[in-house]
């Protein structure tokens, strides 16, 4: 619905006027004029699941949310005043589509690396890595190219790529991330892009090892498969070793060879200062970078100036490197509380992922369980989840759900397994 105006005084339209609109305003069919591309698009469940989860009492485990009670608000709160009394009405202005050359300096330096630097042309500053997704699709995917992505994958990137009419090919899992041994019979179908998110995987939480990285890179630069490394999580490791990244070992690899890089990397500010920034981020080869950029001046023209100042002046006063270790101790402590919860109300023959970092765990019920069908009853308890088969590629996993262990306290957790226990059938 339009917002009702306040009454204008003697501007009343001509009534022949007013009829004209009526006429015009309901003989248009708008659906019928929608492109045929709109068929292909989704309204994603999860993201409904908001409204609901909103509701008092409700205890969610449905959405990525980070813990809303450690956002940097006073630090953001400084970091504003500074950034307007440094910047003056230039923080509030348009700006360059590539994002602030000393956001971009700064990004282009956390990630290089003896043997791989990189260099602000190779850092395209986007509106969440959501958007950096989004951009991705649009230049690279067309009606019939194939993508291969692990099964399951994240929500939001079926969402972005399927109004193209691509084929997803579905990667095979298991703890340790995509099964890379078994994927050669689906890189003979020449996919054009791999997405992937190799640490803390949204939905499952699983971690790639680092010697199936190094076959991954090894195997899809043979078969000309360009990946899309998707890290929104690699910061939130609560334990173990961290694993180098993919354009990391694919960059010695391309050196090494003299072939050109094959990874794009995509990176965010959400999970680790606050998603309401929306700061997100591409690392890649300039030519790939380029393209983006024409891409995002279509979409948007830039990201949010006084949202990338405000990132910079946080960098700057070191404000994620002191927020990120208390955010990993929170963030395990939760973990660990839904870990023990799961052992304490779950039917014996269910199983579950158990992440090293990240938000979520994947939890695998009995064969016939269909979590979409039991989410009502849940709900009607006062607990959310997100059902498994959204995320599936071919429309399996019905019996698995996903669960995000970040947003609640410990004793919540506690009390919404319990909850969700009371409506799944017994072993
Ligand atoms: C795997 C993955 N990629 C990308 C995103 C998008 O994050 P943002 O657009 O907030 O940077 C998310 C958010 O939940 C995610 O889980």
């Amino acid at each position: 619905m339009f917002p009702k105006l306040g009454r204008r005084r003697s501007t009343a339209l001509p009534r022949f006027i007013v009829n004209m609109n009526e006429q015009t305003l309901s003989s248009i069919n708008w659906t019928g004029r929608f492109a045929s591309r709109v068929a292909r698009m989704r309204r994603s469940t999860v993201r409904e699941l908001l409204k609901v989860t909103r509701q008092p009492g409700m205890i969610s485990f449905a959405l990525g949310l980070p813990p809303a009670g450690l956002f940097p608000v006073a630090e953001t709160r400084r970091a504003a005043q500074a950034v307007l009394d440094a910047h003056g009405g230039q923080a509030l202005q348009y700006s360059e589509t590539e994002g602030l050359p000393e956001l971009r300096d700064w990004i282009a330096a956390r990630y290089s690396q003896p043997g791989m630097s990189f260099t602000r042309a190779n850092v395209l500053v986007t509106s969440g890595s959501q958007q950096a997704l989004d951009l991705i699709g649009r230049v690279f995917l067309e009606e019939g190219d194939a993508v291969l992505a692990e099964n399951p994958t994240y929500l939001a990137l079926l969402g972005a790529w399927r109004p193209y009419g691509v084929d997803f090919l579905a990667a095979p899992c298991d703890d340790e991330g995509m099964r890379v041994s078994e994927l050669g019979p689906l890189l003979e179908r020449r996919p054009k892009l791999l997405y992937t998110t190799p640490n803390f995987q949204n939905p499952q939480g699983t971690t790639l090892s680092h010697s199936r990285r190094e076959e991954l890179v090894e195997l899809t630069a043979r078969y000309d498969t360009g990946i899309v490394e998707d890290d929104p999580y690699g910061e939130l490791r609560y334990e173990g070793e961290p694993r180098p990244g993919l354009f990391a070992l694919d960059a010695i690899a391309a050196e090494r060879s003299g072939r050109r890089p094959n990874v794009i990397h995509t990176g965010t500010f959400s999970k680790v200062l606050a998603p309401g920034l929306r700061i997100g981020w591409v690392i890649g080869p300039e030519e790939v970078v380029d393209k983006l950029v024409v891409a995002k001046q279509a979409a948007d023209l830039h990201t949010g100036t006084f949202s990338q100042n405000l990132v910079c002046e946080l960098l700057r006063d070191g404000v994620l490197e002191r927020h990120l270790p208390r955010l990993r101790e929170v963030c395990r402590e939760r973990r660990d509380a839904m870990l023990a919860a799961l052992h304490r109300y779950f039917p014996s023959d269910a199983r579950w992922t158990k992440p090293e970092g990240g938000m979520f765990l994947m939890v695998t019920l009995a064969p016939d369980v269909d979590t979409t069908a039991l989410l009502p009853q849940a709900l009607a308890r006062g607990v959310a989840f997100a059902p498994g088969a959204d995320f599936h590629v071919g429309g399996d996993g019905r019996n698995t759900m996903r669960l995000n262990f970040s947003n609640c306290a410990p004793e919540q957790i506690e009390e919404g397994v319990r909850r969700i226990g009371k409506v799944l059938p017994c072993a």
